[in-house]
Formats: structure tokens, sequence, C-alpha cells
């Protein structure tokens, strides 16, 4: 087993598969051959500021060189401008869009959203100021960097938001993954599939990339993480080492769930921080 595998999953929990390509707006950003780079990873911040704060000092003390962003930045939490600064500011290889940044800034429905998630984002959209909200807009739904691709959902429908959480789902990802990695978020659980002669799967600390093998990763929530775990999580992934280590870092819950219920969005957002639910 090339990877560290804490728990495995039961197949067929919440499949789809639909093998349409990857959207149009999918960019490409090359490396050049050969350079190495130490890669922070992160997903689903959802406007937490503390926790993005100390997934960032985290990373600076890692030794980062770029950042890869698997989407979510805004929603449930109180502050989407300020993180969309800090995230504009990063040396960023790639980023795309998640469901709540795609329904923040454009007209999309949110009747489906749970309220507290619907609240939330009426409250962003008021909150967002012109720059920020075309920046998100211009967010592909998925892009490759070099090796890896990312995207924030699935590759198979990107812009139907499914969740990869069992085989069934990672499978149908992976037949359209062309790149050795391919990073996601959406299900804010740090979990991860490998795909060589067979398909293995679940959470994880950390992965040797096999070159000849094909891998999905989801690196956890930075600002709400829901497997049970309250601290910030990401992933650093060096290519000289060939590795993607999961991390978590403590931040200052109590001032994020303050500032949630100053902002009147819904006591549930603030509460689920401290069990990571
Ligand atoms: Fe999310």
């Amino acid at each position: 087993m090339a990877f560290v595998l804490l728990h495995f999953l039961s197949p067929g929990l919440c499949g789809r598969f639909d093998a349409s390509p990857p959207p149009p707006d999918s960019r490409v950003i090359m490396h050049k051959k050969g350079e190495v780079v130490r890669y922070g990873v992160i997903s689903d911040i959802h406007a937490n500021l503390e926790a993005l704060q100390a997934v960032t000092a985290a990373c600076g003390k890692l030794a980062v060189d770029e950042y890869l962003c698997t989407g979510d930045i805004v929603g449930y939490n109180a502050d989407p401008a300020a993180c969309l600064k800090i995230i504009r500011s990063l040396p960023l290889a790639g980023a795309v869009k998640g469901n709540h940044d795609h329904r923040a800034v454009t007209r999309a429905g949110i009747d489906f959203f749970q309220s507290a998630a619907a609240t939330s984002i009426e409250w962003t959209r008021s909150q967002l100021c012109r720059s920020s909200a075309k920046w998100l807009h211009r967010l592909p739904m998925s892009c490759i960097v070099g090796n890896i691709t990312l995207v924030h959902a699935s590759l198979h429908s990107p812009d139907q938001w499914y969740y990869i959480c069992n085989y069934t789902d990672a499978m149908a990802s992976l037949r359209l993954l062309n790149t050795n990695i391919c990073f996601f978020g959406h299900s804010h659980v740090p979990l991860a599939f490998e795909k060589g002669d067979m398909l293995s799967g679940g959470l994880y600390r950390k992965i040797h990339i096999h070159p000849q093998r094909r891998y999905l990763i989801n690196t956890g929530s930075v600002g709400q993480p829901r497997d049970g775990n309250n601290m910030a999580a990401f992933a650093i992934y060096d290519t000289a080492r060939a590795e993607v280590e999961l991390h978590r870092v403590p931040y200052d819950i109590r001032a994020t769930q303050k500032k949630i219920l100053r902002a009147g969005l819904p006591a549930r957002n603030a509460k689920r921080l401290e069990y990571g639910k």
C-alpha cells in the first residue's frame, strides 16, 4: 500500500456517473519541465479568516512555494472579503470555483441549499466588492497545473457538484483523469483514492505518489472541517519527494464563532466548528 490507509469505504453510497467532458473553461498552466515545487493545497476555506491565517502561517513555516486552491473560498462564515484578499495575494499556481463561490457571484438558485448555507450565501453576496466578485466569477470549474488537475466536486460533472465519497464516485472521475493527481474538495473530509492495478482508498496522513498510478485526493477543509477534527486541514504536495502530506492546525474557533453570530449568520454555522462536523 502506497499510503497510510486509516479507514476503508463501502462502495455505492452516493455515486452518479455521467461521462460528459470537462467544461470549456478548463485551463492549463504548465510549469517548466523538471521544476521542483512545494505546493500548499487548500480547500473549502468558507470565509473563515482565523483558520486561513493559521494555515498560511503554517505553510510559510513549511516552506511552501505556491498554492493550489480547490474552491469554496466563501460561504457559511463571516469573513468572505478578507479571505478573498488573502487568497488573491498568495502565489497561486491554480484555483477553481466551488459551489458556494459560484452561487455567491451568479444568479444561480440557492433553493436546494440547506437553509443555513442559503442564508449565508445571501449575506455573502452583500459583502463582496465588484473586483472580488469578478475574480471569483472568472475561476474555472477545473484546471490543470503540470501533472495536477484541480476540481471542486467531481471530474465527471464539475458543475453538478456531486460528491466523491466512495469507490463508485472515485472511478467515475478517475476514468477522466489525464494527470497523475487530482486534488478535489466539497465533502470537507480528507479522503484519497489510488488507482493502480487495483483501486484503494480511505482517510490518509501521507501518500507516496507513484508516477504510473492515478490519485484523487481531498485535502479536507480549512474553514469548516467535517471529519470530527475541528482543526483546519490542508496538505503539502512536495514534488521532489513525490509525497502528499495532510496537516492540521488549531486556530481561534471562539473568535470565528463570535464573528458569525455578530454578523447575524445562522448559529449552527458557529456551533459546528467546535465539533468539526
Ligand atoms: Fe464546501
